[in-house]
């Protein structure tokens, strides 16, 4: 008698998280670009728990737009995916400009940022970081056709374009006499350089080199990488609980080989042995 109660309960379990199946919806909270293929619905009854997590979806490979689908697509989104799976997450993509993620952040209006965000003691003031989840650095892109600028120490002087509020910003302006834009995107800073506006954009390496091998040959980096930075999840600091689930799903998707299964699937390799975490200091 107790025996088939347990059972059924346990079958009604199963059936329930079937039901639930996958994980997030997208949203955009801007509503000029609405591209109509991403408003999950019907699944509000599977009782998840939901999570909102903001990000700039104009960073690729990390976060982007699938030009054909719409959908949010990059190394970010496969692993907040993954994220939410190992905590039985409902989740929804809030695409906001970068600078105003940490605020988003700050008045917890959001549950949690991933967005190749920098881990830096800055910012580590306003929110709380994950394990680090990417080994990142800042370089230096020019027009192929440059042939001054060999990287950072050429660049007193230049006319440089950099994302607004980024590590890239912080170190351009660095630079003795250099003269920096801001620019709300990554990608209208590349245009800027392609277009001779600017002479040269400081940022992220893995972005800067997919934005080349997408199509872009008349830009090249020079020189070598200025920075060691890690990508963390940022989560305001108002929620430990949050954090504490993130934490202990990047080490699930550590342990169980899907961190490593995303890596490969974006960077073409196997992560450093200690992804997601830190690394050995010695
Ligand atoms: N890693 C750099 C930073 O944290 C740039 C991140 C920009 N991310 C984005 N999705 N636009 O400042």
């Amino acid at each position: 008698m107790l025996r088939s109660l347990k059972i059924i309960v346990i079958m009604l379990a199963v059936l329930l998280l079937a039901v639930a199946g996958c994980g997030g919806q997208q949203v955009r909270d801007t509503s000029s670009k609405q591209n109509g293929s991403q408003v999950g619905s019907g699944q509000q009854t599977t009782g998840k728990q939901k999570v909102l997590v903001a990000s700039d979806v104009a960073y690729a490979p990390f976060e982007f737009q699938d030009p054909n689908s719409g959908q949010y697509v990059g190394f970010d989104m496969d692993l907040i995916k993954a994220i939410a799976e190992v905590n039985n997450w409902d989740y929804e993509i809030r695409s906001m400009n970068f600078d105003g993620i940490v605020p988003a952040l700050q008045s917890a209006s959001v549950d949690m940022a991933i967005s190749a965000i920098t881990i830096t003691d800055k910012r580590k003031e306003q929110v709380n970081f994950s394990l680090p989840y990417y080994q990142s650095g800042q370089c230096v892109a020019v027009k192929a056709d440059n042939n001054t600028i060999k990287g950072f120490e050429d660049l007193s002087g230049k006319k440089i374009g950099v994302q607004i509020a980024t590590t890239g910003a912080d170190e351009a302006r660095k630079i003795p006499g250099a003269k920096i834009t801001d620019y709300n995107t990554i990608n209208e800073a590349f245009m800027a350089l392609k277009n001779g506006n600017i002479d040269a954009v400081v940022n992220d390496y893995p972005v800067t080199l997919y934005f080349i091998q997408q199509g872009n040959k008349d830009v090249k980096i020079v020189g070598g990488l200025r920075t060691s930075e890690f990508y963390g999840i940022a989560v305001p600091k108002s929620k430990p609980d949050i954090l504490e689930k993130v934490n202990s799903a990047l080490k699930t998707l550590k342990e169980n080989g899907k961190y490593a299964e995303i890596y490969k699937k974006w960077f073409g390799k196997e992560p450093p042995d200690f992804l997601p975490g830190e690394p050995s200091s010695n």
